[in-house]
């Protein structure tokens, strides 16, 4: 089964996707957890490239390839031989991201964009997405509290958050079977509990 987490910057999508994690292993299952860009040597090699904040000169569409090149060899060298081995596969962030940061967020063709995300995933796309959504007040709050440095990335101002805030919602909207949304306000356990119930629901039809 492959489940990914998803939402803007600070949501708090790792330590729910490690919560979640610590869970499934407490009741013997066997589960692997990713995060994109990365999880195999090119593709952090890769992220080196796209989180650098020397490369200024990055354009719009390197930044789309790279993110998706990333992605093809993640796909290829541990989802699908991992999802074979029946398990369970935890992605933080994949395919979603790219559309709702270079898609929504750059302003790239959402067509184009979700055509390499196709050449880049081969289809396989997560059973579920959990998007814990939070304002981008809300994003900068949790920056400035835990005095992080940024990255390339992180570098973009308030209108691409907002946009690429938008897009989550865009894109939950289009596929709502897929897309779990979730305030990501409320308390660490509490986000929690939401993201145990669904999973609770999917599991015995999975490992049956
Ligand atoms: P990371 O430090 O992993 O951030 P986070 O904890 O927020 O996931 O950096 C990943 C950054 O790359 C993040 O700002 C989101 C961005 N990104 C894209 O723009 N497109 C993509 O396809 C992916 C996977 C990430």
């Amino acid at each position: 089964m492959f489940i990914t987490f998803e939402g803007i910057d600070c949501c708090g999508k790792t330590t729910q996707a490690k919560l979640l994690i610590e869970k499934l292993q407490s009741l013997n299952h066997s589960v692997l957890f990713l995060r994109e860009p990365g999880g195999t040597t090119i593709s952090e090699k890769i992220r080196e490239v796209l989180l650098d904040k020397k490369n200024l000169k990055m354009i719009q569409v390197t930044e789309l390839l790279l993110f998706s090149a990333s992605r093809a060899q993640l796909v290829s060298e541990v989802i699908k031989p991992s999802l074979t081995q029946n398990k369970i596969v935890i992605c933080d962030r994949y395919h979603d991201s790219t559309t709702a940061y270079q898609g929504y967020g750059r302003g790239l063709t959402l067509g184009a964009v979700k055509t390499i995300n196709r050449v880049a995933t081969t289809d396989v796309l997560p059973k579920k997405t959990f998007f814990i959504d939070i304002t981008v007040k809300e994003m900068y709050d949790r920056r400035t509290a835990n005095n992080q440095d940024i990255d390339r990335m992180e570098m973009s101002n308030e209108e691409f958050y907002n946009r690429v805030r938008n897009g989550y919602h865009e894109l939950a909207k289009e596929e709502p079977e897929r897309f779990v949304v979730i305030d990501g306000k409320q308390t660490i356990e509490a986000i929690h509990e939401e993201i145990w119930k669904m999973m609770e629901s999917l599991l015995p039809m999975e490992e049956t």
